[in-house]
């Protein structure tokens, strides 16, 4: 069967070259477009996503909308244009699209006996909603894959009575290497030293059970370990610490981590821009220390320092990446960005076949590694 993305097992055992991490890019699922306080009044912000310019903005009712940044007409960007009630209107002939549905409302250049019927030419459009801050857009394959959007991914938090934050970085690099770049657990002390995370000498032997879940994987609920200065951080609350990680397609990594009735969510989600460009959207909301003034900027300059670590590393990577060389994961401590390659082999084949994706997981698996 021929793939996109190939993990093949090589000698020794327990190498994996992942020389063909092309950076296939998965339509027909949601992506992060930008921030929803980007999106002010009627103005129109242009994003890219997957290699797709779109335009994004607020329709009178203030209802965010998401299309193609492309006029069918003549080719200029809509975002050119302006937003009129339901409508944008495009810059250089006044051609009116509506903007949740992409039909063309009107053409002033039509005379009254114009055979020409205007609401047979469509933009496209894209399904478009906000979710805990971020203007998520649905990336269909095409206008005719007929596929329903699922759900909005949504962070698993209550309603009300917290705090959120929202960061992002750019990543010079494809959204596979954002992808496991995000997940590899064994660059942590040597990326992320500092005196109040961790230092390279808190390095020690870990185990954690992993279970599958539809589409990705799961760290089991566990004790998280001491040697992180957040988590000191957070035994002020006590002692009872849970954490648990998960990682679904095509890009979504969530921590929850919970003490009492306290906790703390973060999720991070790694977007491909174009072929050789992601973006990493990182946000955080908890409910614990509510009286500490300043909390949130306090909070973002750690995240921010920390996401740097992150961006600067794959800066330096990306040079040598220009160059193509082969290259490895090993067991236990990249088996993750094994799994995520499986799967989204498994994804792209069911998508091809119509059969059901294989899972590469079938039961719990425990791993180890030292970080
Ligand atoms: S190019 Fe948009 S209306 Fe002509
Ligand atoms: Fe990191």
């Amino acid at each position: 069967m021929e793939c996109d993305v190939q993990v093949q097992e090589s000698q020794p055992a327990g190498l994996s070259d992942t020389s063909s991490a092309t950076g296939k890019m998965l339509f027909d699922f949601w992506y992060p477009a930008g921030l929803s306080r980007a999106l002010r009044g009627q103005k129109l912000v242009k994003a890219m996503l997957l290699g797709q310019p779109l335009v994004l903005g607020r329709d009178v009712n203030g209802r965010a909308f998401a299309m193609k940044d492309i006029c069918p007409h003549r080719g200029i960007p809509l975002s050119c244009g302006r937003v009129e009630g339901e409508n944008l209107e495009c810059c250089y002939h006044g051609w009116k699209f509506n903007v949740h549905s992409g039909t063309c409302t009107e053409i002033p250049s039509l005379t009254s006996d114009s055979r020409i019927r205007p609401e047979k030419i469509h933009a496209t459009h894209y399904p478009c909603e906000e979710r805990d801050g971020y203007i998520w857009v649905f990336m269909a394959e095409s206008r005719s894959s007929g596929v329903n959007p699922p759900p909005v991914p949504e962070l698993p938090i209550p309603r009300s009575g917290y705090r959120i934050t929202h960061l992002s970085a750019d990543l010079p690099s494809n959204v596979d290497h954002g992808v496991i770049g995000l997940m590899d657990p064994a660059h942590g002390p040597f990326v992320h030293q500092s005196w109040w995370w961790r230092t390279r000498r808190s390095i020690h032997e870990k185990q954690k059970t992993f279970e599958p879940v539809p589409m990705g994987f799961r760290i089991r609920t566990h004790t998280p370990s001491a040697n992180s200065g957040a988590y000191k951080l957070l035994r002020l609350y006590g002692d009872e610490i849970t954490t648990s990680i998960e990682f679904t397609l095509p890009n979504i990594r969530i921590e929850q981590i919970r003490i009492g009735n306290h906790w703390v969510v973060n999720r991070a989600v790694v977007t491909p821009i174009e072929q050789n460009r992601c973006r990493i959207d990182f946000c955080a909301a908890w409910n614990i220390f509510p009286w500490v003034p300043l909390v949130k900027p306090i909070f973002n300059i750690f995240a921010r320092k920390f996401l740097r670590q992150d961006q600067g590393t794959m800066e330096m990577q990306a040079e040598g990446l220009r160059f193509n060389p082969p290259l490895m994961l090993i067991d236990d401590a990249d088996r993750l960005g094994k799994w995520y390659f499986q799967l989204k082999n498994a994804y792209v084949r069911s998508r091809k076949t119509g059969l059901p994706m294989e899972h590469p997981l079938s039961e719990p698996i425990t791993l180890r590694w030292r970080s």
